[in-house]
């Protein structure tokens, strides 16, 4: 796929002034806002849910791109619609019917994903190619950012893009990417990157416009 989308995550904002981060990261420049949901089950941390979404969707009127990291995705697919997500992936780990939980995410008029982590094998996603419309390659073990790329990941992203083909679905890479990794990750394939630690360094506009615009480099 040809334009690089860049999803902030706002896991890396500040808690305090969410609000205004997300207002700041849009003018900067951010494709879409990526959202980290952890539960504290899945991934040992915890993060926030449809209520604070609802809170902060007014500050972009970009995509709302939600990455759930929890053991349970299926349980409140409709919240987080009210709450005015785009995009929902749930984790190929712990969803045992992914059929049919892309087609009810699809259903309620958002975009699906599937999300693998560093040890999981891609086996069955050729079966659902037609109800996907992202897949996110975890590049480091989910639950907390500034954590460094797993190399392996590129081999990863390397046999998704050969899996997609010309398919008109977003791979998507998620952890310790930076301006080094960034064009390894686009060259192997990926199109859509998200960086938490490496876009908001910095706690002004200007420094968030430059570290986007770093990630956009190809080589
Ligand atoms: C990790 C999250 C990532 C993370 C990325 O569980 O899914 O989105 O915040 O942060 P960095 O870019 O700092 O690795
Ligand atoms: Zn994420």
């Amino acid at each position: 796929m040809e334009e690089v989308i860049i999803a902030p995550s706002i896991l890396s904002a500040d808690f305090g002034s969410l609000a205004n981060d997300v207002k700041l990261i849009d003018e900067a420049g951010a494709d879409w806002i990526h959202l980290d949901v952890m539960d504290g089950h899945f991934v040992p941390n915890l993060t926030f849910g449809p209520p604070i979404i609802k809170s902060i969707r007014p500050y972009s009127k970009k995509p709302f791109d939600a990455h759930l990291m929890v053991t349970n995705p299926d349980d409140l697919l409709e919240e987080y619609v009210a709450a005015g997500v785009d995009i929902i992936t749930v984790h190929k780990e712990v969803t045992p019917h992914l059929d049919r939980t892309l087609a009810r995410i699809r259903n309620l008029g958002c975009k699906a994903g599937v999300s693998i982590n560093p040890g999981t094998s891609l086996s069955g996603l050729e079966f659902l190619l037609e109800k996907l419309d992202l897949i996110l390659i975890m590049s480091v073990n989910p639950g907390f950012g500034g954590q460094s790329f797993i190399n392996s990941s590129i081999d990863k992203i390397t046999a998704v893009r050969d899996l997609v083909s010309c398919k008109p679905i977003n791979i998507q890479v998620d952890g310790g990417v930076n301006n080094v990794i960034a064009p390894q990750v686009i060259k192997a394939g990926a199109n859509v990157l998200v960086a938490g630690s490496a876009i908001f360094s910095g706690s002004d506009i200007e420094s968030y416009q430059k570290n986007i615009a770093s990630l956009r480099c190809k080589t």
